[in-house]
């Protein structure tokens, strides 16, 4: 809209000449339409913030063409001009919005006074918009902050939670070094045996943390490229044979041989696979009966609509509700100071950057059922 245009429209070829010469002395830019057709097509180019015209007029009148204009753009001022006995048509008028009337023969005055009315209501509606848009960006930014606070306490707890792992393997370093200290004390082997053994154990796990940590942020991008989905099962299976043996679980693949490449991070899924069968592994050897009849099948099955799933069933120690439901969500753990707790977080966060699914059927007692489902991806890349 532009502000200091005004659109001047009178069947008076006189009244268009005087007025528009003073209203041009007053800053204004003046353009002049005869009638109401010629100033509906001038009204729609030059778009003024301001209509001056007369209420009678042959062919479309005042009112007509103010009804046009307001359908037009309702924001435009118009001020009419009225004769004397034009009462009942400039009560009409006001049915649809105009600014003003002015009564002809049209003083100056009187006419400013009806101009100022509608520069005001103009830089009003102009100030409104401005303020409306400032509420919004500030809203925009409000939410914002909060987000940043929520995601901030997210921090906050997985910091608390890691600090209570590091403090647990730190005792269980401190446990170590009493024993040891104790072997030392008493001259004893055995002492000294066991205490470097549970030394040992425990620099193991404070090193896996520590990896743990590291893959969690390193692997923060995925690469997808055309692979087999059956082999990072196969992989998986054969690096965790030995770890099942030691355990006496066996461990078992049943891959379907009709399944099409398609595009994932055989890495990160690698990685995913193996956090899930190492601990479905555990979950045996934790069970009542040890590792006795114990068995781990690692699946993969077509799926509709997905390029894959995989399935890790195991029947070891399970789980019960409450414990399922927090697995995925943070460094969570039932292992003490064998587990850290982020395997399964960052399983789910690889499944996640695959637009996965990571699921799990569980019965405490009976086992686990682990899914994981990815999309059939074609176009490969980061
Ligand atoms: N197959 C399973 N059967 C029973 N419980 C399971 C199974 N898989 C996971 N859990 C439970 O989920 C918890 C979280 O698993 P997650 O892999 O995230 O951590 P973790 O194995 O304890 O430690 P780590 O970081 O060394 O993997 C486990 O401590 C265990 O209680
Ligand atoms: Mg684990």
């Amino acid at each position: 809209m532009t502000e200091n245009t005004i659109l001047l429209v009178d069947d008076e070829a006189g009244i268009r000449k005087v007025l528009g010469i003073s209203l041009a002395d007053s800053g204004y830019t003046v353009h002049t339409a005869e009638n109401g057709a010629q100033a509906l097509r001038m009204f729609k180019k030059i778009t003024p913030a301001i209509v001056l015209t007369d209420i009678k007029m042959p062919d479309m009148d005042g009112i007509e063409l103010l009804r046009r204009i307001k359908e037009e753009n309702p924001d435009t001022e118009v001020i009419m001009f009225t004769g004397h006995g034009d009462m009942d048509l400039a009560i009409k008028s006001l049915k649809y919005e105009a600014t003003d009337f002015v009564t002809k023969p049209i003083n100056d005055d009187v006419l400013e006074i009806a101009l100022k009315r509608a520069r005001e209501r103009i830089s009003m509606r102009q100030k409104l918009k401005e303020y409306t848009q400032n509420l919004e960006k500030l809203v925009e930014e409000k939410a914002a902050k909060l987000l940043e606070a929520e995601r901030m306490a997210a921090v906050g707890q997985t910091i608390t939670e890691l600090s209570h792992t590091i403090k647990n393997m730190a005792d269980g370093l401190k446990g170590s070094i009493f024993v040891l200290g104790k072997g030392i004390e008493l001259d004893n082997k055995k002492y000294l045996l066991e205490g470097w053994k549970m030394a040992e154990g425990n620099l193991e796990k404070i090193r896996n943390l520590s990896l743990d940590l590291l893959n969690y942020g390193k692997y923060a991008d995925v690469h997808f490229s055309v692979c087999d989905p059956n082999t990072p099962a196969k992989e998986v299976v054969k690096l965790m044979q030995s770890k099942a043996k030691d355990k006496g679980v066996a461990l078992k693949m049943e891959l379907h041989t009709d399944l099409q490449p398609f595009c994932f991070d055989q890495e990160a899924i690698h990685r995913c696979l193996l956090n899930i069968v190492s601990n479905a592994l555990d979950a045996c050897s934790e069970a009542k009966a040890g590792g006795k009849g114990k068995k781990v099948v690692v699946k993969t099955l077509p799926a509709k609509d997905w390029g894959v799933e995989y399935q890790v069933i195991d029947n070891g120690s399970g789980m019960d509700e409450d414990v399922t439901q927090k697995i995925f969500q943070s460094i969570f753990s039932t292992k003490g100071t064998h587990g850290t707790g982020i395997g399964l977080m960052m399983s789910k966060k690889i499944v996640d950057q695959h637009e996965g699914i990571i699921k799990v059927k569980s019965k405490k007692g009976k086992g686990s059922t682990f899914i994981v489902r990815l999309p059939m991806r074609i176009e490969a890349g980061a």
